[in-house]
């Protein structure tokens, strides 16, 4: 069966782009789901200095393991002044030191959402851009604004229908890549 790395870009304890990811991958009808992080990989700021000193952290080498394993990724990226977080671009940072395509041309669908009503579509758009940097091969987008009003938090789904579809055809797109993409996990 394939597997798909949902990540989140997040390291909030009560991260909305966490909750949103995670109604997205229970979306997933055919793939196996693992849902990371980034709070459980969390690594010193990335510099060339450390690099030469201490080599690559255990943590960043496990998530590397990770994603050479996976067929396909969901990352959930959350926006901090127009841009993806810190810790997602530090952890891109070393994950590149270990291949700078570590995505491994693999399916990749974004995912965003924030309190405004932008729901973090400006840093999709920069993150769409930039993705085949990363060796992701972009499959689509899907931005939740104003999550406290669109975003059930007792039943952990997006409230509305309409929306609920939207990402539901988000995450087909995603399957249906994993399927006719030459899919060599190395
Ligand atoms: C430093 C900082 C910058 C932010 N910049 C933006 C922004 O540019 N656009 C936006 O929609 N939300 C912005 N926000 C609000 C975040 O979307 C909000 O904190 C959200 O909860 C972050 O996602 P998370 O809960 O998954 O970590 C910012 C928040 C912080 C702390």
């Amino acid at each position: 069966m394939k597997k798909i790395l949902a990540l989140s870009g997040s390291n909030s304890s009560d991260s909305i782009n966490k909750k949103l990811l995670v109604f997205a991958a229970g979306l997933v009808e055919n793939a196996m789901v693992e849902i990371v992080d980034l709070r459980d990989y969390e690594v010193p700021v990335f510099s060339p200095d450390l690099k030469k000193e201490s080599g690559f952290p255990e943590k960043i080498q496990l998530l590397f393991g990770k994603i050479l394993e996976s067929h396909g990724f969901i990352i959930a990226s959350p926006e901090y002044n127009g841009l993806v977080t810190a810790v997602l671009k530090n952890t891109v940072d070393w994950l590149s030191g270990l291949n700078m395509k570590f995505l491994g041309q693999k399916p990749t669908a974004l995912i965003s959402t924030s309190p405004g009503s932008n729901g973090g579509a400006s840093n999709l758009d920069i993150l769409e851009r930039i993705l085949h940097y990363w060796g992701g091969h972009w499959v689509g987008s899907y931005s939740l604004s104003n999550f406290h009003d669109n975003f059930d938090t007792d039943e952990m789904k997006v409230r509305d229908e309409e929306e609920q579809v939207k990402i539901k055809e988000l995450v087909g797109k995603l399957e249906a890549a994993l399927e006719t993409m030459s899919l060599t996990v190395d």
